[in-house]
């Protein structure tokens, strides 16, 4: 698995040559916004319809939550409530998928710690690929895409996200729902300077 995602970045770094990479960009911590596109090559932070909120939910824009990405392998992602997993096997399933019945929502809580440690392989990488536009985030072997229900409407929809699978039986996104890709928008890190809390915390990158 390594292998291949270290070919992929060679790949595509060879035909890239961009100023401030996007593996520079995808570290410390940040919001991750949820995209409607399914295409990396055209995705862009205006394609924005939610983000994910400290459980790992999808929430609508104005309740985006900070995430950490573990500066070690195997840069694991965590907020406020904890480490955060796909393999947290007392979230929701992904039923109406053919091939994603039996994975879970992510999600992001104190159990999160255990669930990876006790992992029967390492780990749950976060990483981006250099060549990319933006700072896509993706997990697993090159699994970039993602799947939600609908999107967010209001302010009291908290929607389960799963990584996104397909095959011969089921060639797209799970009919009826949303294939979608993880945005980083890097947030700078202040705390410790003075404000209300909320204040403290400026997003650097994607306006728009
Ligand atoms: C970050 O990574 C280190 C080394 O693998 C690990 O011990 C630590 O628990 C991680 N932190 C979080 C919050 O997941």
């Amino acid at each position: 698995m390594h292998f291949l995602i270290l070919a992929a970045s060679l790949l595509l770094s060879a035909s890239g040559g961009h100023a401030s990479s996007v593996t520079d960009q995808f570290v410390g911590k940040g919001r991750v916004l949820v995209l409607n596109s399914d295409n990396l090559e055209k995705a862009k932070p205006s394609d924005k319809v939610g983000c994910l909120n400290a459980k790992g939910d999808v929430v609508t824009l104005d309740q985006c939550a900070v995430f950490t990405r573990n500066e070690t392998w195997p840069h694991e992602l965590y907020s406020s409530a904890g480490t955060c997993t796909f393999r947290d096997t007392t979230t929701v399933q992904n039923l109406a998928s053919v091939y994603g019945k039996g994975s879970y929502a992510f999600s992001c809580s104190d159990v999160g710690d255990s669930v990876l440690k006790s992992a029967m392989w390492a780990g749950e990488p976060y990483y981006t690929v250099d060549g990319f536009n933006f700072p896509f985030v993706c997990t697993g072997n090159l699994n970039c895409y993602y799947e939600i229900e609908r999107v967010p409407t209001s302010d009291k929809d908290s929607l389960p996200v799963w990584e996104y699978f397909w095959g011969s039986q089921q060639m797209s996104v799970t009919p009826g729902h949303l294939q979608v890709m993880w945005l980083w928008d890097p947030v700078k890190d202040t705390s410790g300077v003075g404000g209300p809390k909320g204040s403290q915390r400026r997003s650097v990158a994607f306006r728009g």
